[in-house]
């Protein structure tokens, strides 16, 4: 006869396989139809195997309107708990669409909020894998007040832990701003959207005909908005990128990020740099090549890779460490600064910084992008925001002028004077106010026009105007470029001085927060 405990362990069990049934088998097969996984099967392919521990697997919702008090599912339609990505700890939780859409309930909000509470306490990432209709409508404004829950939690986590979201199925309305205050998006191509209002509704007020997918897809937002900063190829690639990214990530912002073992040599020297800068200094290059070149196995996880392409970021390791690189792409608008570049870049040296990741800055930038677009935009107010992003920072800042630093582009790339730590230029480096086209044709605009031959005196002028500026001598006299380095040695030196900076203090007067310019 059956004790009274193996009642018990018996009704345990058949409670749990209810729970994994989540909204039943059709609903499951509906879901998995393409290459789309359940929400279990997600946080299985997330997580280190049989490391997953799942909290709050019975939470139920309480509502009693339009006869929701006979449906109600264990867990409520989200996967809540803990477990490790390559050995370190993570909370997550995991919207599961077969159960009420995967729509936000007070229940729902709750098991969340009470997750992320344990990564803030605990000092880990928090990744929300996002699934979900929305708001659940029978709840009304329970379900909003539990959104708003979640967008204070995020915002009072911002800084303190990493936050991951990624958006694998439907995210519209107000949902969105969840994500939204996360660190990354990652986002899966033609099976998950983003949107404030989706097509019908726009197609009611502004007449504009867009599917979901052009209007709010993975490639919208890795393309158009920069809202995504991952566009993946289907379930399995997206979470196997978060593991990813995880990898060059500290847990927390007073822990250091991880030091990975490389067999790459810190002494190798790079010949291959020393004819990589073209001759030419209109002639564009790859600085993606350059990157790849001196980083650790040549592995280079760019962030953001279709979204504003003339300024590069990601992260990288130099012995082992993890880094964080911007770069400008000289192959891109020349590499210039615009909106677009300035807030991609903005918002990565802030991330890095909260979360001790050194940066490391290459630089090539002809200046900002002109134009009335650009103006009437807000350029001013976009670039300050890169500018504020380098000038607070207070992790090690490394700067290499691989060519081209004009103007005040020169300034906020990571410049001496914005407590830039080592500053290293290329003998290639022209560190001027603009270049030698443009600075003649104003400072001596009458010898020019008064001369007998205009042409052959603005091309003596530019001459001597390129010798005499456009070169990182006058810098590295006055101390604003601390070492101009073989091209070779680039490697090399960068890991000198990661190693050099790594007891690295440095700190920013008391203040309840700055005023960035948003
Ligand atoms: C309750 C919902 C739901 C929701 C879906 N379901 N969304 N239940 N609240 N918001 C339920 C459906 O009733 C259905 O239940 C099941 O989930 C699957 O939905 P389907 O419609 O069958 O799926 P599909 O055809 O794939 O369409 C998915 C969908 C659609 C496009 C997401 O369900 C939809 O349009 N839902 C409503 C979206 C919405 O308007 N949400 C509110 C947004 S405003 P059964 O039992 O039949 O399986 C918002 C404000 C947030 O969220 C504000 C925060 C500040």
């Amino acid at each position: 006869m059956e004790t009274t405990t193996e009642f018990k362990i018996d009704d345990l069990a058949a409670r749990n396989e209810k729970a994994f049934e989540g909204g039943g088998s059709d609903r499951i097969a509906k879901h998995k139809e393409g290459e789309r996984l359940t929400a279990r099967e997600r946080l299985d392919v997330l997580l280190d195997p049989g490391s997953f521990v799942e909290i709050d697997r019975f939470a139920k919702h309480n509502c009693r309107n339009f006869g929701m008090e006979e449906r109600r599912i264990a867990g409520d339609g989200v996967i809540t708990g803990y477990g490790r990505i390559n050995g370190k700890m993570v909370y997550v939780y995991s919207q599961d669409f077969t159960v009420f859409g995967g729509s936000m309930s007070k229940a729902q909000a709750r098991k969340i909020c009470k997750i992320m509470d344990m990564a803030l306490k605990n000092g880990a990432p928090i990744i929300g894998l996002n699934d979900s209709g929305g708001a659940r409508i029978h709840e009304g404004v329970e379900a909003l007040a539990g959104y708003a829950d979640i967008f204070l939690k995020n915002t009072i986590s911002s800084g303190v832990v990493p936050q991951i979201s990624a958006i694998m199925g439907p995210c519209a309305g107000g949902a969105v701003y969840s994500p939204s205050l996360t660190d990354f998006i990652f986002m899966v191509k033609d099976t998950s959207y983003m949107f404030v209002t989706g097509p019908d509704v726009i197609k009611s007020v502004t007449h504009e005909e867009v599917t979901k997918e052009e209007l709010g897809g993975a490639t919208a937002h890795a393309q158009k908005s920069g809202v995504a900063h991952f566009a993946t190829d289907d379930d399995k690639h997206c979470l196997l990128m978060i593991r990813e990214l995880l990898n060059f990530l500290p847990a927390n912002n007073v822990d250091d990020p991880p030091i990975l073992p490389t067999s790459d040599d810190p002494d190798r020297v790079c010949d291959s740099l020393n004819d990589f800068i073209p001759d030419n200094s209109k002639k564009p290059y790859d600085m993606k090549e350059l990157i790849k070149t001196i980083v650790d196995e040549g592995y280079f996880l760019e962030v953001a890779t279709q979204y504003a392409q003339n300024i590069v970021v990601g992260f990288a390791r130099f012995n082992g460490r993890s880094v964080g690189i911007v770069a400008n792409q000289p192959q891109v608008l020349a590499g210039c600064l615009n909106i677009e570049a300035s807030k991609k870049a903005a918002r990565f040296v802030r991330f890095c910084d909260a979360f001790n990741i050194p940066l490391v800055t290459l630089v090539d930038v002809p200046g900002f992008l002109p134009g009335t677009d650009q103006e009437w935009n807000g350029i001013i107010t976009h670039g300050a925001k890169l500018l504020y992003a380098y000038a607070e920072a207070t992790v090690p800042k490394i700067t290499l002028i691989t060519r081209k630093a004009y103007g005040g582009a020169y300034d906020v790339m990571s410049s001496k004077h914005l407590r830039g730590d080592i500053n290293l230029a290329y003998p290639t480096a022209e560190i001027a106010v603009m270049g030698a086209d443009g600075a003649v044709n104003i400072i001596f605009r009458n010898e020019i026009k008064n001369a007998k031959d205009p042409d052959a005196e603005r091309a003596r002028l530019t001459s001597e105007y390129e010798e005499k500026f456009n070169n990182p001598y006058v810098a590295a006299e006055v101390g604003f470029v601390d070492e101009v380095i073989e091209p070779a040695m680039t490697r090399k030196r960068i890991i000198d001085s990661l190693e050099m900076l790594k007891n690295k203090k440095d700190t920013n007067p008391p203040k309840k927060h700055g005023n960035i310019p948003l």
